[in-house]
């Protein structure tokens, strides 16, 4: 078979820089060995997120050129609210400036106190973003994403019996139940047809509404295409049509599949709620027809849009993922299975399985990738998803100790991905010299973003 390549040439570039190993352990102190808190230039391979900094196209660039900045009834509004309803058939299109703003107009309706948001499982903004609004978030991720190396094909599904018997306890309270395509806090994994089509027929049944997080939209239906029975001879944008033809609306961060570098929108079916809707918008983020973002981002995502569909492009994506999945997986490194779409995620708990999940050791992995090689990856686990226990004052577990190594669009190459693998192959080889990490200080609330770390010293005590 001939290999799969990037299906794109280089236009434009920009230099990376590498540094030694001393310059980075310099560096990461300065930092308080917070990896956000470094400069992107001080990062060889920047896998931090795949949110906004993925490569637009040369038609996204010449699409920026026509951007109308018009405040009121701009075309390029109209080019944005088309795309949007051409391919996720939604009639209501609300533009925001990223996916958080939708999610918190969506939750200025549907959130509140006493109520109950259920989710396969919900992003961090978007579980932030219900409970800031009073409402209690509850995620029912599916028995098999519990195993990192189960290889169910759609391990992002939503538990359809908890669903039934959460609805069934909390009734009316249930204001809404969403679905995010892919469950990115799950490991990228994606929703199948079929568990949309059983939380739809649920959502029904006890008149609930419901909305997809659609941010990986594109990635997850070539995962269906690729995975569930039936699908593979259906184009990816009528598997699209089909997963949004079940939703009462949507919320999107355009950073992710829309393939720009800034933009979101909220979507529905109910254009009375849509007129609710854009009377809050203007408030916070904009007159309808701009809602926070520049005519030039409404073009720059139209077009995204359309491009994210491309399955040459989808086979490339997934590929390069699988690729270096498969390659530590071969050299038993734990890895989470099967492959998702957007990033890697090891597994810091089997990897470092000498490390009590008290001392962090997806932080103090991590930490080891910037050093070794000047990788920038995320800790997506006790020390992102955790915190302390109001009433015990004890520190709370995650469900998983993972590492995520997330990789944006269109941005890295093949021999990027092969240094990837020889970095985590490396610390993988002197693991047992890796220590835990202790927080120094802390805030309340989203701590990993500016909590100050320390490694702790062998034979220390914590
Ligand atoms: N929902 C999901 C599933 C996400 O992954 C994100 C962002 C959002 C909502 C919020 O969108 O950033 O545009 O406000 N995820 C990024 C990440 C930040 O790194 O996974 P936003």
């Amino acid at each position: 078979m001939l290999p799969i390549i990037e299906p794109f040439r280089i236009k434009s570039v920009e230099p990376i820089r590498m540094t030694t190993r001393e310059e980075r352990v310099q560096l990461l102190d300065k930092a308080h060995g917070n990896l956000f808190f470094l400069h992107s230039q001080d990062v060889l391979i920047d896998l931090l997120t795949d949110s906004g900094t993925g490569a637009m196209s040369s038609e996204q660039w010449a699409s920026v050129m026509r951007g109308d900045e018009s405040y009121a009834g701009s075309p390029s509004y109209l080019r944005f609210e088309k795309a949007v309803q051409d391919i996720l058939g939604l009639p209501e299109v609300i533009p925001t400036h990223q996916g958080r703003a939708a999610e918190h107009l969506l939750f200025s309706i549907y959130g509140g106190e006493g109520k109950v948001i259920l989710n396969n499982t919900h992003f961090d903004t978007t579980r932030a973003n219900a409970e800031v609004s009073g409402a209690l978030a509850l995620d029912l991720p599916c028995p098999e994403s519990k195993n990192t190396d189960d290889m169910e094909p759609f391990k992002g599904n939503m538990d359809l019996v908890r669903l039934r018997a959460e609805l069934d306890q909390h009734g009316k309270a249930v204001s809404l139940v969403m679905v995010t395509v892919t469950n990115n806090a799950g490991g990228g994994q994606p929703v199948s047809l079929a568990n949309v089509r059983g939380i739809r027929a649920l959502c029904d049944k006890f008149g609930v509404p419901l909305y997809i997080d659609a941010c990986r939209f594109a990635e997850n239906a070539w995962f269906i295409k690729q995975r569930e029975e039936g699908q593979a001879d259906r184009s990816v944008a009528e598997i699209v049509l089909e997963m949004f033809s079940m939703a009462d609306g949507c919320t999107m961060s355009a950073k992710k599949d829309g393939m720009a570098n800034i933009g979101g929108f909220l979507a529905s079916r109910n254009s009375e709620l849509a007129a609710d809707f854009r009377r809050r918008l203007v408030v916070t983020e904009g007159f309808p027809t701009y809602g926070g973002l520049s005519g030039r981002d409404l073009e720059a995502v139209a077009q995204g849009l359309h491009e994210v569909l491309r399955e040459d492009y989808l086979n490339y994506r997934t590929a390069s993922i699988q690729y270096v999945v498969e390659r530590l997986h071969e050299r038993g490194i734990p890895v989470l299975r099967p492959a998702g779409g957007h990033a890697i995620f090891l597994d810091a708990a089997r990897f470092l399985d000498h490390i009590p999940w008290q001392q962090y050791p997806g932080q103090s992995l991590a930490i080891e990738l910037y050093l070794e090689g000047g990788i920038r990856s995320c800790e997506i686990g006790t020390c992102m998803l955790g915190g302390t226990d109001p009433e015990t004052g004890e520190e709370t577990k995650a469900l998983h100790e993972l590492v995520r190594l997330a990789i944006p669009r269109r941005t890295y190459t093949q021999s990027h991905m092969d240094y990837v693998i020889e970095i985590i192959d490396a610390v993988w080889q002197k693991r047992k010299t890796l220590t835990g990490t202790r927080i120094t200080q802390a805030p309340p609330v989203l701590r990993h973003f500016s909590a100050h770390f320390e490694q702790i010293q062998e034979g220390s005590v914590v």
